[in-house]
């Protein structure tokens, strides 16, 4: 029996990252994976950003062990529990109320991102009466049939064995160059009765496009996409389930944008430990969902509503935490630009905002490569982008700055023996 394989054999083929990244991880704590061999490893990936608050963090995981310790509810349907009614108090409290966002509603969908998409999308179209969408190229919505249809990425949609319909796919900030007014040309096809495009419901957009590429899309640009959807009576979803919850140094990606969604979906860290939770904010007159219309079994998750709430109290109470990531956010910028100065000033870019920065790459051949020499120097860090060309960190916001170090040092490293071995190829051809 070789090591992986008891997954190889029983484990769908459908997995994938433990392709990248062929070891048995035992533990974890903050931002870093251990090895069942006792290998450590800092975690530039941090469960595709689940783990903004990184492994096992202290406060939560004493919250939850109290918690299940005094036989807490943890499977409540959606019934009122105490977990949730703590949630629902502290998310008000500490995040919305202060940023004038006390008159939305929230809805617990089931508990994936892609849960929280369709549920945002469903209502939408309800609340309009009309079937269209707006999404954007290389945008990422998730992989279930109607979240799928606003996701650009073609390996998924190819997955999906059925059409996906009712949706319609506008040109990016910036997918043109930044010559190309995109919005000018959305407004001209949505003004003209026979350009082809019905009218939408809503539009769904991530501020920085974290599958897509670590795209980023200026406040100017979300600015005018919501002068855009109040001119044609569409609806404004953001879509902050990768870049909220701090990752790009506020709580939501959108806070200073001067802008107000609609509906927002989040998930990935809002649970703060890692466990499934998704949730919609609503402006209250969209609340026109009837009960159970939008159904589910694990809508609200109270494990989560415990973990969620302790870190919103640990975290968010004042600008402490978001200043340290922002802060953080610049000296990863300030060392990847430095490995694209050193290794490829031509053919290497700093990507993205905040703590979810990456370097474009020539091709994935080269980003793949670098993230192999990461992984072997004790580095988990993944690629995004459409030909998966961008090595992407989305490291815990909690990291210190010696693990950043060490990181950025691996990382340097891995594309000098790249782009080293890249340019000896040219050469030799
Ligand atoms: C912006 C965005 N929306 C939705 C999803 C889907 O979330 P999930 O994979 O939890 O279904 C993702 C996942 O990466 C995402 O990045």
């Amino acid at each position: 029996m070789t090591v992986f394989e008891q997954f190889e054999q029983n484990e769908s083929a459908v997995r994938s990252y433990c392709r990248s990244f062929p070891v048995v991880f035992q533990q974890a704590r903050g931002a870093e994976l251990i090895t069942r061999e006792g290998k450590h490893y800092i975690d530039f990936l941090a469960g595709a950003g689940t783990l903004n608050y990184g492994h096992n963090h202290p406060v939560l995981k004493q919250a939850l062990i109290d918690y299940i310790t005094a036989d807490g509810i943890t499977h409540g349907l959606d019934m009122y529990t105490e977990a949730k009614e703590r949630f629902l108090e502290t998310f008000n409290r500490v995040i919305l109320a202060p940023r004038g966002m006390g008159d939305y509603r929230m809805q617990f969908t089931g508990p994936t991102g892609t849960n929280a998409v369709e549920a945002a999308m469903k209502l939408a179209r309800k609340v309009t009466g009309r079937n269209n969408i707006i999404s954007f190229t290389n945008g990422f919505h998730g992989c279930s049939i109607g979240a799928l249809a606003a996701t650009g990425n073609g390996h998924h949609r190819g997955g999906a064995g059925i059409g996906l319909s009712d949706v319609s796919r506008m040109p990016y900030a910036n997918y043109f160059g930044d010559k190309a007014n995109t919005i000018a040309m959305m407004d001209k096809l949505l003004t003209d009765p026979s350009s082809g495009i019905d009218k939408p419901a809503a539009v769904i957009v991530e501020t920085v496009q974290g599958e897509g590429g670590l795209n980023v899309a200026s406040a100017e640009w979300v600015k005018k996409l919501e002068k855009l959807c109040r001119k044609h009576d569409m609806l404004l979803i953001i879509d902050d389930i990768q870049a909220g919850c701090g990752r790009t140094g506020t709580f939501f990606s959108f806070e200073e944008m001067g802008i107000k969604p609609d509906i927002v979906t989040l998930s990935k860290s809002l649970s703060g430990f890692g466990l499934p939770f998704a949730m919609v904010l609503l402006r209250s007159e969209l609340d026109q969902w009837k009960p159970g219309e939008h159904n589910g079994t694990f809508r609200g998750n109270n494990h989560a509503f415990v973990t969620a709430a302790a870190a919103l109290e640990h975290f968010w109470q004042d600008d402490e935490f978001a200043a340290s990531v922002r802060a953080k956010g610049k000296l990863i910028a300030y060392r990847m630009q430095k490995i694209v100065r050193r290794h490829g000033p031509d053919s290497l870019h700093l990507k993205g905002r905040g703590m979810m920065l990456g370097i474009g790459c020539p091709n994935g051949e080269v980003a793949e490569a670098v993230c192999r020499h990461a992984f072997e120097k004790g580095l988990v860090i993944e690629t995004s982008g459409p030909h998966s060309e961008v090595v992407k960190c989305l490291c815990p916001l909690i990291i210190s700055e010696e693990q950043i170090a060490r990181a950025m040092d691996i990382l340097d490293g891995a594309f000098a023996a790249v782009m080293g071995e890249d340019q000896a190829a040219n050469q030799a051809s």
